[in-house]
């Protein structure tokens, strides 16, 4: 009885865990469009002159990094404008475009 109580307990924090990142997924496409498609393209795939397709093999820290930090001269900085989980998020969504 303990056993199945566990196990039941185990799969639901998984769909907790899985609906959560899904959502925070969501949102970084939404907050892609809206504050960077303008200089990478709808998906990702460069602006001529401005930008080149994302560099996938790149970790997502690295990734993360640029989008906090910025990439002199034309990237801008994400820092003051996004939160720490968000800018992981899109770390993510941007290495699967
Ligand atoms: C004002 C234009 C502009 C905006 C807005 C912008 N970027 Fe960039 N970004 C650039 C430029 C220019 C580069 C450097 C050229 C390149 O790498 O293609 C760059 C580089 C990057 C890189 C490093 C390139 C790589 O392949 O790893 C990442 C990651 C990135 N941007 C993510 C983002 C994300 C995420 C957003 C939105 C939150 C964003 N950028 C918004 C212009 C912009």
């Amino acid at each position: 009885m303990e056993k199945k109580k566990q196990s039941i307990l185990a799969v639901s924090l998984v769909g907790i865990v899985m609906g959560i990142s899904g959502i925070a997924f969501a949102d970084a496409a939404a907050t892609f469009v809206e504050k960077c498609a303008v200089c990478h393209g709808a998906r990702g795939e460069g602006k001529a002159g401005m930008t080149t397709p994302f560099d996938k093999s790149k970790s997502n820290e690295v990734t993360a990094e640029v989008i906090t930090n910025g990439k002199p001269p034309k990237m801008p900085a994400f820092k003051d404008k996004l939160k720490k989980e968000e800018i992981d998020a899109l770390a993510a969504y941007v290495r699967g475009l």
